[in-house]
């Protein structure tokens, strides 16, 4: 007999907010992974996260058409509905939602949801819509899912900063819990996007970590000059010539503002680099331990030790 209990696939909003009244009224924990599919390791341990923090486990894969620029790969965005399935079955997750554009954004539909002054700089320079269309969309599926807490992995950490933010702003009722990135054996960050890697450029991705690091090396033996840190990423970056850089950018957490001369507190180190068909982003908590001991400044505390 098959002991593995069946994945429910929903497909509708309204059954899903049912489905999650049902379980709410029933006294369990609802936690929730979002996700646009094409399953991989990284987001197999945001699975095991919820796992252990809820009752029920809810992943949603939806590729979010708003996030999307003009030009940028929203078209060509891998998918495979079958093998994300098997993935979501071996981490024992209960409900799959997987709408259809329709459905989330049917004819009429007008409403954005803006976190202002965490979503412009970095990521946001580049792709000015992106995160007004990860917000909104976050903000719906929290609307339809209804979770006690959401995962979100620390490998796009403007996006965790953003979510967190909003959910703080409009005083929306569940927990952001932050996730430390998941890495192949040679440092490079998980993504789906690393398919459209050729094996040229697959090797010279590495630059990416490795650059972060030894930056964060360089920070965590005294280093403190902004100017010294970005010329060492600049100098292992160059092992990347396929690679053109779109921004490397240190910002203070948790607003992201400008650090200026000196590295002063904790600090985001964050980069993208545009690959042939893919662009690759990655990044590193400068003074990580000095953000954790200021519980004032920051809600959702990443837990102690957690690295990405
Ligand atoms: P997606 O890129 O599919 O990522 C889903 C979640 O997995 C995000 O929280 C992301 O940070 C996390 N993740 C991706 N790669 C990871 C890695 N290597 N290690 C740890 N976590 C990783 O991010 C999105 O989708 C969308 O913007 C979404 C939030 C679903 C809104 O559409």
């Amino acid at each position: 007999m098959d002991a593995t209990p069946k994945i429910r696939v929903i497909r509708s909003a309204r059954e899903m907010q049912r489905a999650a009244d049902e379980i709410r009224s029933s006294g369990r924990r609802i936690a929730f992974v979002p996700t646009m599919g094409y399953l991989h390791e990284g987001h197999a341990s945001l699975l095991r996260r919820g796992r252990a923090l809820g009752d029920v486990l809810v992943l949603s894969i939806f590729v979010n058409p708003t996030q999307f620029g003009a030009g940028e790969d929203l078209d060509r965005y891998p998918r495979d509905f079958e093998r994300d399935h098997a993935l979501a079955e071996r981490e024992l997750t209960d409900i799959i939602f997987h709408p259809d554009t329709k459905d989330m954004y049917p004819a009429g539909y007008q409403t954005e949801v803006r976190v202002q002054k965490v979503s412009a700089p970095l990521c946001g320079l580049s792709r000015p819509v992106h995160f007004a269309g990860v917000a909104t969309v976050c903000t719906k599926l929290f609307n339809i899912v209804k979770p006690h807490v959401a995962v979100f992995g620390e490998k796009d950490f403007q996006q965790y900063l953003v979510i967190d933010r909003l959910v703080r702003d409009l005083n929306l009722d569940l927990e952001i819990v932050p996730h430390p990135t998941v890495r192949e054996p040679d440092g490079l960050a998980m993504s789906s996007r690393n398919v459209y890697l050729t094996p040229e450029e697959r090797e010279q991705a590495v630059a990416l970590n490795s650059a972060l690091q030894i930056a964060k090396r360089l920070v965590d033996a005294g280093e403190r000059r902004t100017a010294a840190v970005m010329a060492a990423i600049d100098e292992e970056l160059a092992k990347a010539p396929l690679g053109r850089l779109d921004y490397a950018e240190a910002r203070s957490l948790p607003d992201l503002d400008e650090v200026g001369e000196n590295i002063k507190g904790p600090t985001l180190l964050a980069l993208a680099v545009f690959f042939s068909r893919a662009r690759l982003i990655d990044n590193v908590v400068l003074l990580r331990e000095q953000w954790n001991s200021a519980p004032d400044a920051q809600g959702g505390q990443p837990a102690a030790g957690a690295n990405s």
